[in-house]
């Protein structure tokens, strides 16, 4: 059998499927019908500051090829992830990322020392630059350079946990902000977060999306994804973890053929929770088949054109 572990920073996974933030709940649900233990890593939902409701209903409408949601990070608030969640975490053997987001720099900080001033096992935090920073006149974090940098800098200061920058699609040039998170002193990167899109209903002529701007998931997404991964993997020397639209070990080999050294699987889980699980075995069958030891040598190798 290939050797699936990949290393990140200085922490070792037993293999590249790891599960999306916000796709998987709090890795906690549903224990009798998913076994997480093969999964490489869960990444739990955004966490803030305060406990959130979220967007008003509707937030999330099907669409071809994917979905659309605006979910707007309801979460139990951090004290509650704490309290109720590391505890949990601290039995289980599957490695925990903390997805973080905020709307200033201080929410964000603040989120993490709650959680490194306690012991837990969490190996790491990946931070949801997607989120509007409020303080600054509202811009995201994840579309501005300097932020991005400022951003991954401070959090750097506070933890030598694995820290990872999540990039948006919704910028002009993606590698910009890849490269002020490697800058800042990122472990890695991943990419991407969901792609703005609208739906409307012809009939009622209406959104159907109450904020009327969600953000699309699921297999549509994929191309952009792969085409992110590979220029980010072009521009930067951190390792990326690549998401968007996988539904299957096929669709994995090729976001590490763009330059991925691990993957998310996000959406797919709504279908099939336990998919993360069957697209690993797949995997492993696919090296066998291809006489390949590990996954290492297909990193970044498509070949391309020009
Ligand atoms: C319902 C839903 C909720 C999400 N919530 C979060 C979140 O809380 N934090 C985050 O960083 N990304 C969140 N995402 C984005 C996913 O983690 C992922 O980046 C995106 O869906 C693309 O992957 P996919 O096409 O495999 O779903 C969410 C996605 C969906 C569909």
């Amino acid at each position: 059998m290939a050797d699936l572990s990949i290393k990140i920073g200085h922490t070792t996974f037993k293999n590249p499927i790891f599960v999306a933030s916000g796709t998987f709940g709090y890795g906690t649900d549903n224990p009798e019908l998913v076994d997480v233990s093969n999964i490489g890593a869960i990444v739990t939902k955004s966490i803030t500051l305060n406990p959130r409701e979220g967007n008003p209903p509707p937030r999330i409408v099907e669409t071809p090829s994917g979905m659309i949601n605006s979910i707007g990070l309801a979460n139990i608030g951090v004290e509650k992830y704490i309290s109720e969640l590391l505890p949990i975490y601290e039995v289980m053997d599957t490695p925990i990322i903390m997805n973080i987001a905020g709307s200033s720099i201080t929410e964000y900080i603040d989120v993490m020392k709650k959680v490194e001033a306690v012991s837990s096992n969490i190996v790491g935090y990946e931070i949801n630059i997607s989120c509007p920073n409020v303080k600054e006149g509202g811009m995201e974090f994840g579309v501005d350079c300097e932020m991005t940098e400022k951003l991954t800098r401070e959090l750097r200061n506070f933890t030598d946990r694995l820290l990872i920058m999540k990039l948006s699609p919704n910028v002009t040039d993606i590698t910009a902000i890849a490269k002020s998170s490697e800058n800042g002193g990122a472990d890695a990167v991943s990419a991407i977060n969901t792609v703005v899109g609208m739906s409307i209903d012809h009939k009622t002529k209406k959104s159907n999306i109450y904020t009327t701007y969600g953000g699309l998931s699921g297999p549509a997404i994929k191309p952009v994804g792969l085409a992110c991964v590979h220029k980010v993997f072009n521009a930067v020397k951190i390792p990326i973890i690549g998401i968007g639209g996988m539904v299957s070990s096929h669709d994995v080999i090729e976001y590490i053929l763009a330059g991925s050294c691990a993957v998310q699987i996000g959406t797919a889980n709504y279908r099939d929770p336990g998919i993360a699980e069957k697209i690993l075995n797949d995997l492993n069958d696919y090296l066998d088949e291809q006489n390949l030891n590990s996954i290492t040598s297909l990193i970044g190798a498509v070949k391309t054109y020009v």
